[in-house]
């Protein structure tokens, strides 16, 4: 190579340097802070907006509260205001879909990082991961061009059975709104709105479109509105998506108690409420409960409740044109906010780069849960293993695509049976048997595109010949490997799992497999509990992983392997019977025309450990190649006030011979409460790296204030004085140190 293009091809690896690093994420002193608050939409474009509305013919205005496209609402072209561009989902940025159909735009160039769902990022206890997601996800819908992402996704996991708890996060509201604020946060640093969704109450699949849900107001407040809440106080989401169902017998899309009294009045949220697609059911109604921009399906747009039909409503007289600006002012304040409109310097982004896919491999990371390591079989020890059997359809099944809007057309997702390809050493065979068939009966009254009570029904019989080809790998092989669970056309929008049973006689098979080489680890795939008692019985190693990204199965045999030592927790309980869940127990789920959320706020743990229910997995529950002791727990006061900061801090010892991450979980009882109350509330945690032999001394800041209880009677946040039980430890049911405080 002549010596001039040497230093060309140096320049041009320098300027290559250069330009990525620009893409890094953010300093690590804003990562260490751990503090996440979003930017408020600015009162600088007040002028602008008001002489843009002022030009605008009533069409033009009308044009912007409708879809224009399945992804889009219009915008006014001759001003200068272009439409609104949306883009799904809380896996990643959707493929680009046609303007006037469902159908794939089939681009080529749409190709995208396929990040762990939600129910993983909850898992990792790591808001800074939350954050690094945001900013990545962000990255990339601003690479393709969009102005609002349609996550994350923060309803609370009522039900285990819920056909969307893999899209949600938790079903506790501390942990909920600690991960939603800072995933906000890192989306619209990147000059996009986030759009946080489905706003409120919707926890259910079943009869989502019309179920009216009833729930008591302390309810409401301690459970189903925190993390929506912090949400905007805190991070300023500039947009919330009204949900298909009904609260307290108004839609969503048309509640005023919900979108105008609580969002915009009590929260001061300033940015725009879109629906959820063909959510809304009036035309006046919806405007002046709340609503700003309709989106629907596919169908012509003039045809929308808020497109001709709103032309004629305001001809009539029945909506003046100040009421319409209003909507007009809010949908232009946030596509200024994000330099939709003559913006200087908006963020390029990037899309599908080797950087996100290790964003997605580190989120990934620190989400397995080690569930069971009972003969410390993992990390695994390859000494004198030859082979491997890798058993089971889960082991090759890709679950980026599907579920409606949480899709993500990527090209890359590493299997687990690919990961093991990718880290097992040469001399070691895999011998791969798909062990049991992803069936589903033909459910005559299969109705998908209505919401059914439950998604497609598993065939729960194995095939002879795959289970004989898994008999035999497992037979001829040094150990097994069997990866069971669930998938993305399972769990799925639109439906709710029938029960927790795994699908596809997975028990059968691991059983059978077991029979024949007892020296067999089983891996969980799945976005939601499944009832694993059996499994548990049988073997003595089980993981858990999740639909885990672009870099799952890479991970998955890191975790394995032991260069990852997992640190994940579980995100919500996981019951031996779905009888001794809230919602079922209450025989509340899923209600008829209405659903009554019976528990009150006794959600998830709450419920289990205030009716001393043992769970199969409680929450917060992890294991780790190594172990912690937590000692030396003391407060910096005995007494406190109302406007005080509790400082809470204690050692945490690493007292195994592997390095790891720990999650410090700290859960606060009122024993002498006057209300009833949960027998205990996560009110704080914090993940930490302490290398073996070494200990860390941790403080977890709490502020007396999230003591408080919601009062129906007083119609307020209420804080009783008294004793107060402050409990750490590494799960909500570990081995706790505890410590009492006195509120005055
Ligand atoms: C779906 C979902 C919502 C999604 C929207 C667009 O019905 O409820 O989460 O963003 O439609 O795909």
């Amino acid at each position: 190579m002549k010596i001039n293009s040497i230093y060309i091809t140096i320049i041009i690896l320098v300027i290559g340097l250069i330009s990525c690093k620009k893409e890094q994420k953010p300093t690590i002193e804003k990562i260490a802070t751990n503090v996440y608050q979003g930017t408020a939409i600015s009162s600088e474009f007040d002028d602008a907006i008001d002489s843009l509305i002022s030009l605008m013919t009533i069409e033009e205005k009308i044009g912007m509260l409708h879809a224009n496209s399945m992804f889009s609402s219009g915008g006014v072209e001759r001003l200068g205001i272009p439409e609104l561009k949306m883009v799904d989902g809380p896996l990643g940025i959707r493929e680009e879909i046609s303007r006037n159909s469902w159908a794939p735009a089939g681009w080529d160039n749409d190709y995208a990082t396929y990040y762990p769902a939600a129910g993983s990022v909850a898992a990792t206890w790591n808001p800074d991961l939350s954050y690094t997601f945001g900013n990545s996800v962000g990255q990339e819908a601003r690479a393709r061009g969009k102005d609002m992402l349609l996550s994350p996704a923060i309803n609370i996991i009522r039900t285990p059975l819920g056909g969307r708890t893999y899209e949600y996060f938790t079903e506790d509201p501390f942990l909920n709104k600690k991960l939603a604020v800072p995933f906000i946060v890192g989306i619209q640093e990147n000059d996009v709105m986030a759009c946080i969704k489905h706003f409120a109450a919707n926890n259910q699949e079943t009869n989502r479109g019309t179920v009216d849900v009833l729930m008591d107001e302390r309810t409401l407040r301690e459970i189903y509105l925190p993390a929506f809440e912090a949400a905007i106080t805190q991070a300023n989401a500039y947009s919330v998506m009204g949900a298909y169902n009904k609260f307290r017998g108004d839609y969503l899309c048309e509640n005023d108690l919900m979108l105008n009294k609580i969002l915009r009045n009590e929260w001061g949220f300033k940015g725009v409420v879109v629906s959820d697609w063909a959510a809304v059911h009036s035309t006046v109604k919806s405007l002046e409960n709340g609503l700003d921009i309709e989106m629907g399906t596919p169908k012509s747009f003039n045809e929308y409740f808020l497109a001709d039909k709103l032309i004629e409503a305001f001809k009539l007289g029945e909506i003046s044109e100040a009421e319409i600006d209003k909507h007009i002012k809010r949908i232009l304040n946030v596509l200024f906010q994000v330099k939709a409109i003559n913006g200087k310097n908006r963020v390029q982004g990037s899309l599908a780069t080797e950087a996100h896919y290790q964003d997605s491999y580190n989120i990934a990371a620190e989400s397995v849960v080690l569930l069971k390591n009972e003969k410390n079989t993992l990390p695994l020890n390859l000494e004198g293993v030859k082979s491997i059997a890798v058993i089971g359809n889960n082991a090759t099944k890709k679950n980026a695509l599907g579920g409606f809007g949480a899709g993500v057309k990527t090209k890359r997702e590493v299997t687990p049976l690919e990961g093991l390809q990718n880290r097992l050493p040469e001399n070691v065979k895999i011998n791969y048997a798909e062990g049991y068939l992803e069936r589903y009966s033909k459910n005559e009254n299969d109705q998908k595109a209505e919401v059914t009570l439950h998604g497609p029904l598993p065939v729960n019989k194995l095939d002879a010949t795959k289970l004989e080809e898994a008999i035999e790998a497992a037979k001829n092989s040094d150990m097994a490997i069997i990866f069971a669970g669930s998938n993305r056309d399972y769990e799925t929008e639109a439906s709710d799992r029938m029960n927790l049973k795994l699908p596809f006689a997975q028990e059968e098979l691991i059983k059978k497999v077991m029979e024949v080489n007892p020296n067999t680890i089983v891996v969980m795939i799945a976005g939601a509990p499944f009832d694993l008692q059996e499994v548990e019985k049988m073997t003595s190693t089980l993981i858990w992983s999740w639909f885990n990204g672009s870099e799952g199965g890479n991970v998955l045999a890191d975790v394995l392997l032991g260069t990852i030592n997992p640190s994940g927790k579980l995100p919500w309980t996981m019951p031996k019977n779905i009888e001794d869940s809230p919602a079922h127990a209450t025989n509340s789920f899923p209600g008829d025309e209405t659903v009554t959320y019976k528990e009150g706020i006794l959600v998830g743990y709450r419920w289990f450990d205030t009716k001393n229910i043992e769970p199969l997995y409680p929450f917060g529950y992890g294991l780790s190649y190594t172990n912690f002791e937590i000692s030396d727990l003391k407060t910096n006061k005995e007494t406190y006030n109302i406007n005080n900061l509790i400082e809470i801090s204690f050692k945490m010892k690493n007292i195994g011979n592997v390095a790891g991450k720990e999650v410090a979980q700290l859960y606060v009882s009122n024993p002498d409460s006057k209300v009833e109350r949960a027998t205990q509330e996560l009110k704080g945690f914090k993940k930490v790296f302490v290398k073996s032999g070494a200990s860390e001394i941790i403080t977890i800041t709490l502020p007396v204030k999230e003591l408080a209880y919601y009062s129906e009677i007083k119609n307020k946040w209420l804080i009783e004085p008294g004793k107060y039980v402050l409990k750490i430890g590494n799960s909500s049911r570990g081995n706790f140190e505890e410590i009492s405080i006195n509120i005055q």
